[in-house]
C-alpha cells in the first residue's frame, strides 16, 4: 500500500518523507488556501517546490469547472514536473477532460468521489486514481470504508488499472480498514501515519528494556 500526505505544507512534506515511507502527496485547493499561497506564479513555484522534496506523485488540483479550462490549466500544471498528476473534479466536463488527458499520457486523479457509479465513469474514462472521501461519507452518516470494498470489487472484476486513492483519512482506523479492503493508496494528515507508531506495550516494553539494560551496565 502506499502513503500519501495529504497537505501542501513543505515542513509537513519534509517531515513525512523523512520518515523513509511516503510514496506521494496529495494537494486540494483548500491545503494550498491553509498555507497562504496566493496568485498563481506563487502557485506553480509551489507545487515545484513540492516536487523537488518527495519521490512519487504530486496531485495539483484544477480550478476550472469546464473541459476547455481544465485541459488549459491541467496541462499547464503537468509542464511543471513529470510527477504532477492533474487532479480533477468528479463532474461531466471533468470525465471528459480525464478522457483527453488519459489520451495524452497525462496522470490524473479524479477527486470529490462519494459513489461506486462515479468511481466506474472514473476507471472508464482513464484516471490513474480515484478519490473517494471516505471521511466526509462518515460525517453524514455512512460508513466510508464501504465505498472502498466496492470500488476495489468492481475494479478487480474488470482489471481496471485505475488505482483506489482513499482519501479524507481521519485516523488510524481508516488506514488500517482501507488496506484490509486492498486500496492501493491511503493519503492523509502526517499525523495519521505517525499515530501508526503507537502502542502502550511498545512504550511499556522499551522502557522495561531500557531498564534491564542499565543493569547490565
Ligand atoms: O484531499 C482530499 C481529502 O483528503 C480531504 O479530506 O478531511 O478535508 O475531508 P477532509
Amino acid at each position: 500500500m502506499k502513503f500519501f500526505v495529504d497537505t501542501a505544507n513543505l515542513e509537513e512534506i519534509k517531515e513525512a518523507y523523512s520518515l523513509g515511507v511516503l510514496d506521494g502527496v496529495t494537494t486540494n485547493p483548500s491545503l494550498m488556501a491553509k498555507v497562504g499561497v496566493k496568485g498563481n506564479d506563487a502557485v506553480m513555484k509551489h507545487y515545484k517546490s513540492i516536487c523537488e522534496i518527495v519521490d512519487g506523485d504530486v496531485s495539483a488540483e484544477v480550478i476550472a469547472t469546464d473541459f476547455a479550462g481544465m485541459v488549459r490549466e491541467g496541462e499547464a500544471l503537468a509542464e511543471i514536473d513529470p510527477k504532477i498528476v492533474v487532479k480533477i473534479p468528479m463532474i461531466k466536463d471533468g470525465i471528459k477532460a480525464i478522457r483527453y488527458f488519459s489520451d495524452n499520457g497525462i496522470k490524473t486523479n479524479c477527486t470529490l468521489v462519494f459513489s461506486a457509479g462515479q468511481a466506474l465513469l472514473a476507471a472508464k474514462a482513464g484516471a490513474t486514481y480515484v478519490s473517494p472521501f471516505i471521511g466526509r461519507l462518515d460525517d453524514i452518516g455512512f460508513e466510508g470504508v464501504d465505498l472502498i470494498a466496492q470500488i476495489v470489487m468492481i475494479y478487480q472484476t474488470y482489471n481496471y488499472p485505475t488505482q483506489v486513492l482513499a482519501a479524507s483519512i481521519r485516523h488510524t482506523s481508516h488506514l488500517i480498514r482501507c488496506a484490509e479492503l486492498g486500496a492501493d493508496v491511503a493519503t492523509c494528515p502526517l499525523k495519521v501515519i505517525t499515530d501508526l507508531l503507537n502502542h502502550p506495550l511498545t512504550d511499556k516494553g522499551l522502557e522495561q528494556f531500557l531498564a534491564d539494560a542499565k543493569k547490565m551496565q
